[in-house]
């Protein structure tokens, strides 16, 4: 393998390429479709065309008499698939818990109403393609304002807001709109189900971010023991959240692999995508911004409505860091939930606190501006050492060094305030800033690490790499931790049969499974002592076990030095291992600081209003994640996110059709992302402080947060190029058409 580091320098100094690249970019890597058997079968589900009704008839007939089709399921015939139910925390959570087929009540467009199961996988699709539905339709809910269909509930609250709001020298009273966005991975959702009928154990290849929790949704839903589940997901083409939690089709090719008694693949195709398995939903949240006359906040209410599916209880959490990102000494921040006639929503990256930082930094631009102050000084203003929605100190807070180190790279001082007052040839330049946050939390974890007497060691965990480099950054950790070089270590992810390991999600696994993995060491040092001074045949026995010390590779006693594998195989023993747990401090209530990650994003846009052409030209992102233990991957996820930011900003929305409820711009054609030539030069900087409250190495974890403010910084930007501030994204031509610049 090229490109491998062995020395133990090169992996201290933190730029290391991905130990598993070379399987990625060789095909070697295989992701959950990859997975063949013998007798495999392929199924493709069918799904509703309407959005809301119920199914009257199925005719299957044409389906049936297929050459090839093994069977086609709809309620009647598809036997038990259980409801499970979603719990407090991560190991039971599920968002759509309606178990597919359940009923004939059709509540979203595509709702899988039946599976064609046949031997190929173009039978499988021409016969879905010739089953006829009938419906009986009610009208569905897909447009109109987001209006509460619940009471409001209060999130987080202190002091005020209304006496200090009336009070204020200067107000901001905005609503802001973000639109349904979709994860769109280039990796399809999938499953490979085998079943062993004879111990009713099922194995599952599966698209996920989260292979414990699978395991026990999965269990629920199929009614076996848990024992009897196991996951599998080794790579993944990416989740963004989309791949958190278990969707329908996975019950669905477990369900057909019990009844034919055959391997079933389901890979769900493109354009259920945009309905089967979650989506950022649809938000409009009042931010309500009162200052004094220099700037300070003196209250800050964050009031949203949420877009819900009929059944479900997700949220998007969009205030969730309304309580701590400044010092305001009144707070309020309160949600509802508006029910349509849409698939589930889920989870999308940094979900809550990127719609919520839209709002929230949009307020504090036009508060600059009301101000007539500069929207970098006004965020250093209200900088704060206290997490105001709990009364704890930050951990490690650098905000203001982000916002100063930002405005350097940027050339901020060159700003002129006035709109449409910087050019650059035929573009109007526009400059903007925001700020982000996100969370650092751990999760409970555990890890073996294996030192074989042939020299190789293994690092073994359930979580996941989802992309992200899991795989290279547990190389590092123990290959530090240990003394040995990279090139030694062997990393296995991604099965339940593997010690439990976090979910990957939420920007936490690296930073969970740190802790476990120097716990592991910790171990294994007393494990060779141990086996040094009580095996009778080792060249240490007889001496005292705190006298053996395990250094870089090296047992170092009483008679000398010796390799530790050499020392193995001197005692006959093959391997030597470690088990490392570390307890999660997610729901620590007793924690003494609040431990979080901070950003500062800025963004130049140039407008040219003769060609109504609109692009994002430059981005500088420093971000306050903790110690960065790579810092190739990590640009990586940050760069990442940026790109999502611009897609958020400028391009992406789910338009549905009222009649049908479909999304009209399903596929990626219509669809619109970012592609290289939407993609400016981003220099992103880390300022590598090490939070020594979140684990050992002081690592917080990085992703999500590269994608938090940057919609509201290119809505800044493009307020300063055209005079136009955009409150519903994504900021599209049509909108700016309306600038007299
Ligand atoms: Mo992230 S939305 O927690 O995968």
């Amino acid at each position: 393998m090229a490109n491998q580091v062995t020395d133990i320098a090169t992996v201290k100094a933190s730029r290391v390429p991905r130990i598993d690249g070379p399987k990625k970019v060789s095909g070697l890597a295989r992701y959950t479709s990859d997975h063949n058997f013998p007798g495999l079968v392929f199924a493709v589900p069918v799904g509703a065309k309407i959005a809301a009704g119920r199914v009257t008839a199925i005719d299957a007939k044409t389906a049936e008499k297929m050459k090839g089709v093994l069977a086609v399921y709809t309620r009647a015939n598809m036997g038990p698939i259980y409801r499970p139910v979603t719990g407090d925390g991560f190991a039971y959570k599920v968002d759509e818990t309606r178990p597919p087929f359940e009923d004939d009540v059709v509540r979203y467009y595509g709702q899988y109403v039946a599976l064609v199961v046949a031997e190929t996988f173009e039978i499988a699709q021409n016969a879905a393609r010739s089953i006829q539905v009938s419906y009986s339709t009610d009208k569905p809910r897909i447009d109109g304002e987001l209006t509460q269909d619940d009471l409001k509930k209060k999130e987080s609250e202190r002091g005020d807001v209304e006496k200090a709001f009336a009070k204020a020298a200067v107000k901001i009273d905005q609503t802001y709109v973000t639109p349904v966005e979709v994860h769109n991975p280039i990796e399809m959702h999938a499953t490979v189900a085998l079943w062993d009928d004879k111990q009713e154990k099922v194995t599952l290849y599966e698209t996920s971010q989260a292979i414990a929790t699978q395991q026990n949704i999965l269990a629920m839903m199929l009614g076996v023991p848990r024992e009897n589940v196991r996951v599998i997901s080794e790579y993944l083409g990416s989740g963004f959240g989309g791949k958190l939690w278990a969707w329908s089709h996975s019950a669905l090719a477990a369900a057909s692999a019990r009844n034919l008694k055959r391997p079933v693949k389901l890979v769900i195709d493109r354009s259920m995508m945009f309905t089967n398995v979650g989506y950022r939903p649809e938000t409009r949240q009042t931010i309500k911004i009162g200052a004094d006359n220099k700037g300070k906040i003196q209250s800050l209410s964050h009031v949203y409505t949420s877009q819900a599916d009929m059944l479900s209880d997700y949220k998007e959490n969009c205030g969730e860091v309304s309580g701590f990102l400044y010092g305001s000494p009144n707070c309020l921040v309160s949600s509802a939930i508006s029910r349509r006639n849409k698939g589930v929503p889920t989870a999308m990256r940094g979900p809550g606190a990127v719609p919520g930082l839209f709002a929230l930094e949009s307020a504090m631009d036009e508060l600059a501006i009301a101000l007539k102050m500069d929207p970098v000084q006004l965020r250093i203003l209200n900088d704060t050492k206290i997490d105001g929605s709990n009364g704890k100190p930050f951990s490690s807070r650098h905000f203001k060094e982000c916002l100063e180190l930002g405005a350097k790279k940027f050339g901020w001082a060159k700003r002129t305030p006035a709109v449409g007052s910087m050019k650059d040839g035929d573009e109007i330049l526009g400059w903007g800033v925001a700020a982000c946050t996100w969370p650092a939390r751990r999760l409970d974890a555990k890890v073996t690490i294996e030192m074989r007497a042939d020299g190789r060691v293994r690092v073994v965990s359930g979580t996941h790499d989802i992309g992200t480099g899991m795989y290279t950054v547990l190389a590092q950790v123990a290959s530090t931790e240990l003394g040995i070089p990279m090139d030694r270590i062997d990393v296995v992810l991604g099965d339940t049969a593997l010690p439990p390991g976090p979910i990957a999600g939420g920007s936490m696994a690296a930073g969970s499974v740190i802790p476990a993995v120097i716990e592991a060491v910790k171990a294994i040092k007393k494990n060779f002592a141990n086996a040094a001074t009580k095996t009778n045949t080792s060249a240490f026995f007889g001496s005292k076990p705190e006298e053996i010390k395990y250094e870089a590779g090296m047992l170092n006693g009483p008679k000398g030095k010796v390799e530790y594998a050499k020392f193995l195989q001197s005692i006959n023993m093959a391997s030597l291992g470690g088990i490392g747990e570390a307890k999660g401090t997610m729901n620590d209530k007793e924690a003494k600081f609040s431990t979080k990650s901070f950003g500062a994003q800025f963004v130049e846009i140039g407008w040219n209003p003769d060609l109504a052409k609109l692009r994002v030209r430059r981005i500088v992102s420093v971000i306050d994640g903790g110690r960065i233990i790579n810092f190739q991957p990590a640009r990586n996820q940050i760069e990442g996110a940026i790109v999502m930011g611009i897609g958020m900003g400028l391009f992406e929305k789910s338009e549905y059709d009222v009649r049908y409820g479909h999304p009209a711009n399903g596929n990626l054609a219509d669809y619109i992302v970012p592609v290289h030539a939407d993609c400016p030069e981003i220099d992103v900087t880390f300022l590598d402080y090490p939070d020594k409250e979140v684990n050992e190495w002081g690592a917080r974890g990085v992703g999500e947060i590269g994608l938090a403010g940057i919609a509201s910084a290119i809505t800044a930007a493009v307020y300063h190029a055209t005079g136009v501030r955009v409150r519903e994204l994504p900021v599209t031509i049509e909108k700016l058409l309306k600038a007299n610049v």
